[in-house]
């Protein structure tokens, strides 16, 4: 099915129709496969691209560069201390500049206000590489893999666990509901998400014939799940929340008495990485694993690295659809 998304933002799913969707998801598939099969189509040829980042990446920023390449695009790394962005410069006024000079725009921050300011003013697809509310590049990926385990997302029940009001779990509401899936979010009440997202999600739930459901009663919530989920308890720009995080997430850990619970022959566990799975590194080496336990992370089931890769197609289709093909 042909669709023209040309110009476009992509800022988050919420903008995006299930058909929409499902193109992004075909075309990541498709041009995995020429990768895979070592054809580069070069659809960017010509093209610059600038990716800002306020906070840290290796994923994210990896996937866009590797990608632009593929593509015959140059990227343009712009760390925070490399550009004015918001100190020196209103981010108005560098959207204006960049906009002029690149074909389209990667922002990773915090604001997401920050993304719709760039997105307003650049006159160049601006696409979100992550806020502290949405992350919807890395749920195209998730979707692919599940659907490259499953054949399907239709139907699929799938359970995200730990901290219910991130970028993750607002961004994977929303995708799940989008492609009519079963979507259960497991968290302590005080970490639920907010409600007014809660609704619109309902309400995208409703036509796509998905289900929202949220809950702080882990076996409630993961019972039948196909796809077990989790994020790190404290975010990027949360860290002094970490020990607060640990205490109340500690029975939301992703373990093999959670996997057990699910009741399910089949399962897929997922994270969109990095995650604390054991004690060795410099954050977790007083704490061990958190999220997810190194038995789950490093189980046959665990395809967090087959999702990983698939950032890099679901980025590449992001930019190829809204930068369009020569
Ligand atoms: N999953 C993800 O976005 O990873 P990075 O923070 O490394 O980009
Ligand atoms: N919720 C995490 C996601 C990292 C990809 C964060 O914002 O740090």
């Amino acid at each position: 099915m042909a669709m023209n998304l040309i110009g476009r933002n992509f800022l988050t799913l919420k903008d995006f129709t299930p058909e929409e969707i499902r193109y992004l998801l075909n075309l990541s598939a498709d041009l995995k496969k020429l990768k895979y099969a070592g054809i580069k189509p070069r659809n960017l040829e010509g093209k610059s691209i600038a990716l800002i980042f306020e906070k840290p990446s290796t994923r994210t920023r990896c996937a866009f560069v590797v990608a632009a390449v593929d593509e015959g695009a140059h990227p343009e790394y712009l760390g925070k201390d490399d550009i004015q962005l918001g100190k020196k410069e209103t981010v108005k006024d560098t959207a204006r500049v960049l906009g002029r000079m690149f074909d389209g725009i990667q922002f990773r921050g915090f604001k997401h206000e920050t993304v719709e300011e760039l997105a307003k003013y650049a006159g160049v697809p601006v696409w979100n590489g992550l806020t502290d509310k949405y992350h919807p590049t890395q749920i195209l990926a998730d979707l692919l893999t599940i659907e490259e385990y499953f054949g399907t997302l239709k139907g699929i029940s799938f359970a995200y666990v730990g901290d219910g009001r991130n970028n993750m779990a607002n961004s994977l509401m929303i995708g799940c509901a989008k492609m009519g899936m079963d979507c259960r979010i497991v968290a302590p009440a005080s970490l639920h998400p907010e409600k007014g997202l809660v609704k619109e999600v309902e309400a995208i739930a409703k036509e796509t014939g998905g289900k929202l459901t949220i809950t702080d009663d882990v076996a409630k919530g993961v019972k039948g799940a196909d796809v077990l989920y989790t994020d790190v308890w404290a975010s990027m720009g949360e860290e002094a929340q970490m020990a607060a995080r640990i205490k109340l997430l500690t029975p939301y850990q992703v373990n093999m008495k959670m996997v057990k619970q699910t009741g399910k022959e089949k399962i897929l566990f997922l994270h969109c990485l990095p995650a604390f799975h054991n004690n060795e590194t410099t954050v977790s080496k007083e704490v061990g694993a958190m999220e997810v336990s190194e038995e789950v992370f490093e189980s046959k089931f665990s395809k967090v690295f087959d999702q990983a890769e698939n950032r890099l197609h679901t980025i590449k289709a992001v930019m190829v659809a809204t930068l369009g093909t020569k």
